[in-house]
């Protein structure tokens, strides 16, 4: 509709426009971006890319990779986005389910910001929003996936990075990339505002939540990492 409106989202020199509806780059993105570990030559892949944030990032730094997301309206975002700051001929924009549209082909650094938030089955839909938020019952179903799959998508000493709320446990992350065969490390962790869908899902979230790392009461902080586990 042509009284749509459109926000326009502005980082490092990334000016990144999403029209009304699609999901605005967010605390974790945030996150991520300021921290991507790109070394000299890098080729990206920015898995479940949104609006394109973190791969037109690394593209305007100079290097070339793939942005894939599942929804076909974000991939349509992202090379809107890759053209408004003229890196179309950088980044590759695909769509499809995680690693499917780059089967056969690796990469030096694989950038993600999984969806993560636990739960519960009646909360399950699947709109773009909730594909974007939405991780499952204990919130490891598409991270799981991608920890597990990541290693055949990596050059050798490529490295795995993502997101991850500390309450879904950062042990647990260590050691799941350990036994994918990553070495592991955090790259950053700060305290942000307890997420708001996470407000409303507290007592499951608590459920499933095995290293006691939420306190009791109404928290209003969680951490939130950016771990990589790289590969030999
Ligand atoms: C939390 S958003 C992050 C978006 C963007 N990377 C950012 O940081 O602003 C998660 C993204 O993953 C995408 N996604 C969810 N499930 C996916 C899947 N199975 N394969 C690929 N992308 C997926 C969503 O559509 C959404 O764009």
């Amino acid at each position: 509709m042509a009284d749509d409106a459109i926000h326009f989202f502005q980082f490092q020199g990334c000016l990144i426009r999403v029209p009304s509806g699609a999901l605005v780059p967010k605390f974790g993105s945030l996150l991520l971006a300021r921290h991507l570990p790109l070394r000299e030559g890098d080729v990206v892949l920015d898995l479940g890319a949104g609006a394109g944030l973190i791969g037109i990032l690394a593209a305007r730094r100079g290097h070339r990779g793939v942005a894939t997301d599942v929804v076909a309206g974000c991939s349509e975002c992202t090379r809107a986005n890759a053209l408004l700051n003229g890196v179309a001929d950088r980044v590759e924009v695909r769509t499809g389910d995680l690693f499917a549209p780059v089967n056969g082909e690796a990469f030096d650094l694989i950038a993600t910001n999984p969806p993560q938030m636990p739960t519960p089955p009646d909360r399950e839909w699947n709109d773009a929003q909730s594909r974007a938020d939405n991780g499952g019952p204990d919130g490891w179903v598409i991270l799981d996936r991608i920890i597990h799959e990541a290693p055949k998508y990596l050059k050798p000493q490529g490295r795995l990075v993502f997101t991850l709320f500390g309450f879904l446990g950062i042990e647990r992350a260590l050691e799941k990339l350990r036994a994918a065969g990553l070495d592991p490390r955090v790259l950053a962790r700060e305290e942000q505002s307890f997420p708001r869908i996470g407000r409303e899902r507290l007592d499951h979230i608590r459920s499933v939540n095995g290293e006691g790392i939420l306190p009791p009461g109404r928290p209003a902080t969680c951490p939130r990492l950016v771990l990589c586990g790289q590969k030999e």
